[in-house]
Order: structure tokens, then C-alpha cells, then sequence
């Protein structure tokens, strides 16, 4: 009896000793770029299967799922905002996908796997430390279920299917389809700071982005005010042509 409990206090004590001592060394390496152990991968895997899987349960499906308009505001949606991460079918991966860990699948191979409601749940919650955003914060479910919609349509699609869905969802797009924030593609370069205004409106605090908003006189360029001239300096004016090929052919 004895034994056990000198047993335990000493398994007690070293639990008490090597968390701090872990979490404190900074010997964990954070980094995106080693993959998981095989028996970590699956328990992760295992536990966001099942995690999404109870909770899609309780889902309505909308009857009309998969109108031609749907499907059409589904591929407008998905070129704007998600084609950045899972690569459409026949486009090279981005920067931003190659470097991502876990890897954000191929969903036109991936979506027959899953059902409706599950692919709804991911796109409207996100999925905790991937790197799959939440985008029920930001649209309604009726655009949410519109991307589903467009997803169901192209399984297992082909380049061409793709490419002729995405052209006819462009040609179809009304004049304003609700999508007025920054879709990644233009850089605001019109504010005097270059802080984009709509995101600074919603810190509340007065001053939080002091280093971008101080100058009015600045020149409008991303982050002028952060110290290191010419750094984050994409977006400026000023910045002399790149060459032809820089090297970066990937779809940007
Ligand atoms: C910043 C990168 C990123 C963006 C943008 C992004 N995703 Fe994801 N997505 C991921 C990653 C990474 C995963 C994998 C999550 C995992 O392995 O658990 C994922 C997973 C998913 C899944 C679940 C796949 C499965 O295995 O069940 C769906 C569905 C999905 N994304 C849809 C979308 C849609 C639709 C959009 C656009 C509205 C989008 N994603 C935008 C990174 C992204």
C-alpha cells in the first residue's frame, strides 16, 4: 500500500515538474513544417471526424439544395474565397496551400465522402487550429448553403467542368452580390495609413492601430508607418515593375 502511494505522489510530482518545464523551454516546435506522428494524425483525424459528424446531425438540409442559381452563386463564392486553399481541379497549389499543415484537401475528391449538413458544419464553424477558417461569422447560411451546393456539383469534377462552371457563375453575376469586403485579391491603396478601414472600424479602441492611422499625410501604402522602409510594400505605387518571371508561376 505503502509503495502505491509513494508511487503515485512520485508520478505526481514529476507531472508537476515536467508540464511547466515543457510548455516554459519552448522544446515543442510549433513549426507547420513536420507532419505529425502517424498515431497523432489519427487522433486527430478521429476526433474531427466524429466531432463534425455529431454535430451535422442535428442539420436541416434545404429541400431546394442545388438550384442552377445556387450552384452558380456557390462557384462565384468558392473562386473568391476558398480556391486560395484547396486547390480547383487543374490549378497549380498557392503559397498559402503548399504551406499549410494539415494539407487543405482536394475537395472535389473529398466531398463524395461527406455528407450535406457534415460539409455545411465545416464551412460555417472552421475547424480549429488547420487553418479552415469559420465563415458563418461573415454570411448567411443561404450563402453557405450555396457553396455546398457547388461543392455537391463538382465531385470528382474534371479541369474543363470546372473551368466552364466557374465562367458561366462570372457571366451570371449580378451587379452586387452582397460580397463588398476584401476578397484577397485588390489591395486597398486609396486610405491615406493603409489600413484597411472597414477592419480598423471594428477594433473599438481608439488608437489601436496608432502606427497606421497617425500620418494622414502618409502615402498610401499597405502598413506605411511599421518602421522598415519598403517592407509589406506590395501594394505601392512607387514600387518599380517586377521582373517578367520571378519564379512564382503558382496561381496567386
Ligand atoms: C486558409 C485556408 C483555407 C481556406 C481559405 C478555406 N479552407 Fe477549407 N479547409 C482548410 C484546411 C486546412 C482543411 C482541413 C481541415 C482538417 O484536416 O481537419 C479544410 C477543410 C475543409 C472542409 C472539410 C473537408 C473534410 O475532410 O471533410 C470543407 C468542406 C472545406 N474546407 C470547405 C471550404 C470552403 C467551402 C471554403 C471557402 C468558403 C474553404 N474551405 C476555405 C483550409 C482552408
Amino acid at each position: 500500500m505503502k509503495k502505491i502511494v509513494m508511487t503515485l505522489a512520485l508520478l505526481a510530482l514529476a507531472t508537476v515538474v515536467a508540464v511547466p518545464t515543457f510548455i516554459y523551454s519552448g522544446l515543442f516546435n510549433v513549426a507547420a513544417t513536420w507532419e505529425d506522428p502517424r498515431p497523432v494524425a489519427w487522433l486527430l483525424h478521429s476526433t474531427y471526424s466524429n466531432s463534425v459528424a455529431a454535430r451535422a446531425n442535428d442539420i436541416q438540409v434545404p429541400e431546394n439544395l442545388g438550384s442552377r442559381e445556387q450552384v452558380l452563386q456557390g462557384a462565384r463564392n468558392f473562386v473568391a474565397m476558398c480556391s486560395g486553399c484547396h486547390t480547383p481541379p487543374g490549378l497549380s497549389e498557392t503559397p498559402g496551400s503548399a504551406g499549410l499543415n494539415p494539407p487543405p484537401p482536394d475537395l472535389t475528391e473529398i466531398i463524395p465522402h461527406r455528407t450535406p449538413a457534415e460539409a455545411f458544419w465545416v464551412i460555417k464553424n472552421g475547424v480549429r487550429m488547420t487553418g479552415m477558417p469559420a465563415f458563418g461569422p461573415t454570411h448567411d447560411d443561404e450563402e453557405l448553403w450555396a457553396l455546398v451546393a457547388f461543392l455537391d456539383q463538382m465531385s470528382e469534377a474534371t479541369p474543363e467542368a470546372y473551368t466552364t462552371l466557374v465562367a458561366q457563375a462570372k457571366r451570371s453575376a449580378p451587379a452586387d452580390d452582397g460580397h463588398d469586403h476584401r476578397h484577397g485579391t485588390e489591395a486597398d491603396t486609396t486610405e491615406p495609413g493603409g489600413h484597411d478601414s472597414a477592419s480598423s472600424e471594428d477594433h473599438g479602441e481608439p488608437g489601436h492601430h496608432e502606427a497606421g492611422q497617425s500620418s494622414t499625410s502618409a502615402p498610401a501604402s499597405n502598413h506605411s508607418g511599421h518602421g522598415a522602409p519598403g517592407h509589406h510594400d506590395q501594394g505601392s505605387p512607387s514600387q518599380p515593375a517586377g521582373p517578367a518571371d520571378d519564379g512564382h508561376d503558382h496561381q496567386h
